[in-house]
């Protein structure tokens, strides 16, 4: 694999067109979707010479969990479209690059069974469960009682959806619902429906800190706060409890007018001043991508989209390829830039392209 936009590309070929467009879209004119992937592009890493750095590891646990890399899985919906398999695929094939997967609400398998498959393939596997804050608590309680009863070790709450995103490709198709046969399997039998009547991910605009207030009472897992973009909010998710802070735009999915998530990443670790772990992503598409991130100071950096071309390409081993391939990338640049350890990415490092470097 040379390269994952023709990964992409060769996905593009096998999926449903109307699939494809739901993976690969964003909303309104897709310019948040864009600027994600072309922030990388603005930027440059200086490289030092001479530091011998062939004793570096990688290695980076992330809320104590272990991890081959600082890169975990985003949360993406629906892995039923890209291949049969689904999320057990996608669990067995981040398991096997030695990476935390975050399983999305919205997954088509539900989450006892994913991080059973995880654990097929590594004992020590671990798995987050990303969650929608439900405008009924109960509910909401329930789905956080099933990913601790399936073993996750962590919830990813995503706080950038008070309202679904507008997507002008799933629009175009008239996209709204799962192909017959495939359901939100985490919705299934919830308090308020019958055991087989699967509920639909309720969105809200009423929620506040407060919910995550209440979120905080109800489970001890470590909660990511995913879809910061302000510094403000980074402080208030700190001050309301939050383990670690995702910088993201979800994408390009939500807010089209959202910042590049790299362009918002700076103001918020210098607002979180170390106090928690900063995570990023969107648009993370080389290892140098990563180590941009991180010179930027994301302790780990996120990857969505990638993974399921991986996963329509070739099921468990094609995720699998896109993540060994983007951690020997991350690991050649680091060579080529003389990084010895992690510790020295930093933003000294990182300077405009085009523009006169000042160290
Ligand atoms: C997503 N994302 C997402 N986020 C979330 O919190 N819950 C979800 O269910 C989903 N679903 C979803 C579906 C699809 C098809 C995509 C592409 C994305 C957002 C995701 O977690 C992440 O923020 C972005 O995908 C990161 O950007 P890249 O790596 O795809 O550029």
């Amino acid at each position: 694999m040379t390269s994952l936009d023709e990964l992409e590309q060769r996905a593009k070929k096998l999926l449903d067109p109307v699939h494809y467009d739901y993976f690969a879209g964003g909303a309104g004119d897709e310019i948040a979707l864009a600027d994600n992937e072309q922030a990388f592009r603005r930027l440059a890493l200086l490289p030092r010479v001479l530091r011998n750095t062939s004793a570096r590891s990688i290695a980076t646990p992330l809320l104590g969990d272990p991890g081959s890399m600082p890169m975990f899985v985003s949360p993406t919906a629906f892995h039923r479209l890209a291949h049969p398999e689904g999320e057990l695929a996608t669990a067995r094939g981040v398991a096997a690059a030695g990476l935390i997967l975050t399983a999305s609400m919205a997954a088509t398998v539900a989450i006892v069974e994913v991080t059973a498959a995880a654990r097929e393939i590594d004992r020590d596997a671990r798995v987050w469960f990303q969650l929608y804050l439900q405008p009924q608590p109960e509910v909401t309680e329930e789905i956080v009682r099933r990913a601790e009863r399936a073993g996750c070790t962590a919830l990813m709450v995503t706080v950038d959806s008070p309202a679904h995103g507008r997507r002008t490709r799933d629009d175009r198709h008239a996209f709204t619902d799962l192909p017959a046969g495939l359901y939100a399997e985490n919705m299934r039998g919830l308090p308020g429906v019958t055991e087989s009547e699967v509920r639909q991910i309720g969105m809200s605009s009423d929620f506040t800190w407060d919910h995550l207030d209440r979120l905080r009472e109800v489970t001890r897992l470590p909660l990511v706060l995913k879809g910061i973009l302000h510094p403000e909010d980074a402080r208030l998710a700190i001050d309301h409890g939050a383990d670690a802070i995702l910088v993201s735009n979800h994408g390009g999915r939500q807010l089209d007018i959202a910042p590049a998530a790299l362009d918002a990443l700076p103001a918020v670790v210098a607002a979180v001043a170390g106090r928690i772990p900063v995570f990023v992503d969107g648009g993370v598409r080389r290892g140098s991508d990563v180590a941009l991130a991180l010179a930027l100071g994301a302790t780990a950096v996120g990857v969505g989209r990638p993974v399921l071309w991986g996963l329509t390409v070739g099921g468990d081993k094609g995720v699998t390829g896109v993540l060994d391939t983007l951690r020997s990338d991350f690991e050649h640049t680091l060579t080529l830039c003389g990084i010895a350890e992690l510790s020295e990415l930093n933003a000294g490092l990182v300077v405009a392209r085009g523009a006169a470097a000042r160290c």
